[in-house]
């Protein structure tokens, strides 16, 4: 653990994660004592800017601090943070940071603090600048960590080349590589929820289940993203890592134990088990302009004609015994009519005979906005007549875990990696398998083997594409009966 001396290094400092995620989570880790003592900040970006700037931007990044001792607090963070500009590519930059460092440690060659290293960075400068901090900045005496993030490539090959050259600077050990959704509360719960509860794990296969929906909603547009967005398209930004990582936690068989390994053991182990998306499981759609919003296309940076999907639909198949036959539908939409992340779990119909139309138990986690639970589970009307009416065991956290503060992902993780915890973060096999399951169809949306199909459009503000709830319904998704069904008597 990076528990004293600790240095911590922003590379990109004055980008956009950096502002929204990580100075925000580093500065609630520090407020809340997790930050190791004796920690040093340094952010490094291009940009040229003095302290005093630095920290006003610093104040600007960090929101919702109203209260004496919050501000206090912020003020004792920008003290210990610093700031140093200089290039991504070139060694003696890197020198001129070492040397900061160093200074930092109190001079003393031999005499390093650790060093934590967070590439909030484009991709096309994440391997010259882990190739320039292992040859110029690394920590002789400490431990040394670095963090990347996503995009770890485009597909299957593009994602092993990289991968390939960072492993010449950096082991395996020393990496670890976020997938936010890894430190979000509810898929933390999933471990629990599945193997600290039997009635869960009774019921968590093909038996029972019917079909599982994985679903992420976003009410707005690419706004300003467009660039990015246009080259990597919604299949790689949402679901080849984010849900693709709560689908396999969700299936995956019971872990030895909580370790590390041995949780991404099990993940990679059902991940291999789906064969790659096929274009007949697929539903693509793309924004169009609606309710006073613009459409994709109206987008400036996004090229006129552009045939990326903003909305995709796709189901997967585990060929295992747990999973055979029950699929998986992962869904992920931007410009919708709401935000929302939830997994929604539909079992199969209870044996019919006595009832007639009795709704279907539904599980749904809910992972934002709001973090909840909910069991729809069919009851007895109260009162002296039988009737079914389809209800909810329902365990919202605000209302049941009250003044308990729920962290951001970005908080749990960085505190993870302090840890030298990797249970949260993404393994080199994980992304080969996932990049395994998706490359084709990515090819195929590209035109890679002929002509690339054209989403549906779908308009800003609505739930996605109309063909959706046949699409679903086609792998037997079934909304539920409204109201109450009545027994059936002889
Ligand atoms: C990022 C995507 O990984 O996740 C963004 O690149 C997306 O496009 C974001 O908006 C969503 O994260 P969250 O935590 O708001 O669900």
């Amino acid at each position: 653990e990076l528990k004293n001396n600790t240095l911590i290094v922003v590379l990109g400092a004055s980008g956009d994660l950096a502002k929204k995620k990580t100075y925000p989570a580093l500065f609630g880790l520090y407020r809340m004592g997790f930050l190791p003592t004796g920690v040093k900040i340094v952010g490094y970006a291009r940009t040229k800017m003095d302290n005093a700037e630095y920290h006003k931007r610093i104040t600007s990044y960090i929101k919702n601090v109203d209260d004496d001792d919050g501000k206090a607090k912020l003020e004792e963070f920008k003290q210990l943070s610093t700031y140093v500009s200089g290039g991504y590519e070139d060694g003696e930059s890197f020198d001129k940071l070492n040397q900061y460092l160093q200074e930092l440690d109190g001079g003393f060659q031999g005499n390093e603090r650790h060093r934590l290293f967070y590439l909030a960075l484009p991709p096309s400068v994440f391997i010259p600048v882990a190739k320039n901090l292992k040859e110029h900045c690394y920590s002789k005496a400490g431990i040394n960590r670095i963090i990347v993030e996503k995009p770890f490539g485009k597909d299957l090959e593009s994602c092993r080349e990289l991968l390939k050259s960072l492993k010449e600077h950096w082991t395996e050990d020393e990496t670890f590589r976020i997938d936010h959704y890894l430190g979000k509360e509810m898929v933390k719960n999933l471990l629990v929820l599945r193997f600290a509860n039997v009635a869960m794990g009774a019921a968590w296969d093909k038996n029972s289940i019917s079909n599982v929906q994985i679903t992420f909603k976003e009410p707005f547009g690419t706004e300003g993203r467009g660039g990015y967005f246009d080259e990597f398209g919604i299949i790689r930004d949402i679901l080849q890592n984010h849900l693709m990582q709560v689908l396999s936690i969700l299936t995956m068989e019971r872990p030895v134990s909580f370790a590390a390994e041995d949780i991404r053991d099990e993940k990679v182990k059902v991940l291999r088990a789906i064969p790659p998306v096929e274009r007949e499981d697929t539903l693509l759609g793309q924004y169009v302009a609606a309710n006073g919003k613009p459409g994709y296309l109206d987008d400036d940076t996004v090229p006129h004609n552009s045939v990326c999907p903003t909305y995709a639909a796709t189901t997967l198949w585990i060929h295992n015994p747990r999973w055979e036959g029950v699929p998986f539908i992962l869904k992920a939409g931007k410009a919708l009519n709401e935000a929302k992340v939830e997994i929604r779990i539909q079992f199969k119909d209870v044996t019919q005979g006595i009832f007639k139309d009795i709704a279907r138990n539904e599980l749904v986690l809910r992972i934002q906005p709001a973090e909840a639970m909910y069991l729809k589970l069919n009851t007895k009307t109260p009162g002296l007549y039988t009737r079914a009416l389809p209800t909810e065991m329902d365990l919202t956290y605000k209302r049941r875990f009250t003044d308990v503060y729920i962290p951001e992902a970005y908080e749990s993780l960085i505190l993870d990696a302090l840890k030298g915890d990797h249970s949260n973060f993404v393994r080199d096999d994980e992304l080969d398998v996932a990049w395994k399951i998706f490359t084709p169809i990515l090819h195929w949306i590209e035109g890679k083997n002929g002509s690339a199909p054209r989403p549906v459009g779908y308009p800003y503000g609505s739930r996605g594409p109309k063909e959706l709830d046949a699409f679903i319904h086609k792998y037997g998704y079934r909304r539920s009966a409204e109201g109450y069904s009545w027994p059936v008597t002889n």
